[in-house]
């Protein structure tokens, strides 16, 4: 097996030498863009004057410089940057016209500015091997992190990528990338967001699972520095236009999941919704038993969880603890409450825990000081209407339903008892 040599300067020396090339591409997101994928992005790049500056940061072998220069001419000016010596290499015999970089973009400082920056930026949040995909750079983190003022929560490095090519645009420059559909609507994004509704005018592509074996849903985005607004797009059909883009979850907002939300009250307004006690805390409670023994109840995971039902016989944790000892990890085990999936795709499943047990995953939804029928509302979770609603809204963005749309999902007024229930407005 080929090993590959030291690419980061001194940074992750010791570990970058070790690695196969394998997984040197799994470190650094190199994944090669599917060619139809790179034809349908150069359309949507067309050079806005005779002569453009036209940049592919993390460009493997330049796809996009070379499919840009046999669409629109090779007399552009072209420049491609890669972090791996190979891929520069590659890109080099590709792409002869092309002047291409070895380094990282991330700290790139160019003297000059770019009419057209166009790729498919590496995507994964940036960590310890263990965890996160992009272990190579996590020296690189502190610096990156001062860098980008998006920078926000576990990130994601394609949120860095974007905000660098956009600063390395002229002021009418425009960009043209790639990249998994997650900042639509995860809050790690909301300074991402923000930024891109003050910088220009945002088109966004959905262009679902593009790339093979990779279980991730992408978009392209094209944002334009001059102009402002955002236009969402299902393919090339324009479903949302917002002139007035603030920043807020991109979603595909039809007439009729609009109405549904409408139509109730927040279910964030009428619950408090907690996250389930973590594995490291059930581990360290002195109660608790990794053998199932007489007088102990097993610790529920999201396996337990049935739209309207939970499997209370299976433990599929691995810990089994005193039901009565349930409240001392989290207050509310010692109360029946309504329980939804967290990691079950986009959709709603939902139960009502009668009985009290521990968890160690899901959300947990504490009533706020009113009547609710919460058996209505689980049969309401759990229904064909609003399994229609989170899908049309939020797709496949991301494999799990968050926290934001949970708190978001429309209650009827009917399953509200208290008259004086004040009828909130929704959010955005
Ligand atoms: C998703 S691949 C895209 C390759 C090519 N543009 C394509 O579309 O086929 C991402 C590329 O980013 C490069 N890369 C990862 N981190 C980088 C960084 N910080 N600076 C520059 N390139 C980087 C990888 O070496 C890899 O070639």
């Amino acid at each position: 097996m080929v090993r590959c040599c030291k690419i980061l300067g001194d940074a992750n020396k010791g570990e970058i030498a070790m690695l196969t090339r394998a997984k040197l591409d799994r470190a650094l997101g190199a994944v090669p863009t599917p060619k139809e994928l790179v034809e349908f992005m150069v359309t949507l790049a067309t050079p806005p004057k005779d002569h453009c500056r036209v940049l592919e940061p993390a460009c493997g072998d330049c796809p996009f410089l070379e499919a840009f220069a046999e669409r629109y001419g090779h007399h552009h000016e072209f420049v491609g940057i890669d972090i791996d010596p190979e891929a520069v290499y590659r890109a080099k015999a590709r792409v002869p016209f092309a002047t291409i970089l070895e380094g990282d973009f991330l700290l790139w400082q160019p003297s000059e500015r770019f009419d057209i920056v166009i790729g498919n930026p590496p995507y994964g949040i940036i960590g310890d091997e263990s965890h996160y995909p992009i272990h190579t750079l996590r020296e690189r983190k502190v610096i990156y992190k001062q860098r980008f003022h998006t920078w926000h929560g576990k990130f994601n490095i394609y949120g860095a990528f974007i905000e660098h090519a956009i600063n390395l645009l002229k002021p009418d420059g425009k960009l043209v990338f790639v990249v998994p559909a997650s900042w639509l609507v995860l809050d790690d994004f909301s300074k991402l967001r923000l930024f891109l509704a003050h910088t220009g005018r945002l088109a966004v592509y959905y262009v679902g699972k593009v790339f093979q074996r990779r279980n991730v849903s992408c978009v392209v985005i094209v944002l334009e520095k001059s102009g402002k607004g955002m236009n969402l797009y299902d393919g090339e059909k324009l479903i949302v236009s917002k002139p007035d883009y603030k920043g807020e979850l991109i979603r595909f907002e039809t007439p009729q999941a609009l109405e549904f939300e409408r139509g109730g009250i927040a279910l964030g307004h009428l619950f408090d919704i907690h996250f389930a006690a973590r594995s490291p805390e059930i581990r360290a409670h002195p109660q608790v038993s990794t053998e199932p023994q007489r007088g102990l109840v097993p610790v529920l995971t999201g396996r337990n969880l049935k739209p309207g039902w939970i499997d209370y016989e299976h433990c599929y944790s691995g810990f089994w603890m005193p039901k009565e000892a349930a409240p001392t990890l989290r207050f509310f085990y010692g109360f029946p409450h309504i329980v939804v999936g967290h990691t079950k795709g986009t959709r709603v499943v939902a139960a009502l825990d009668e009985r009290c047990y521990p968890w160690r995953e899901e959300f947990h939804l504490v009533p706020k000081e009113c009547n609710l029928d919460l058996q209505a509302i689980v049969w309401h979770l759990n229904s064909e209407p609003m399994q229609a609603y989170v899908r049309t809204l939020y797709r496949d963005f991301v494999p799990h339903l968050t926290l934001t749309m949970l708190k978001r999902v429309p209650i009827p007024h009917d399953l509200v008892s208290r008259n004086e229930m004040p009828k909130l407005p929704l959010e955005g």
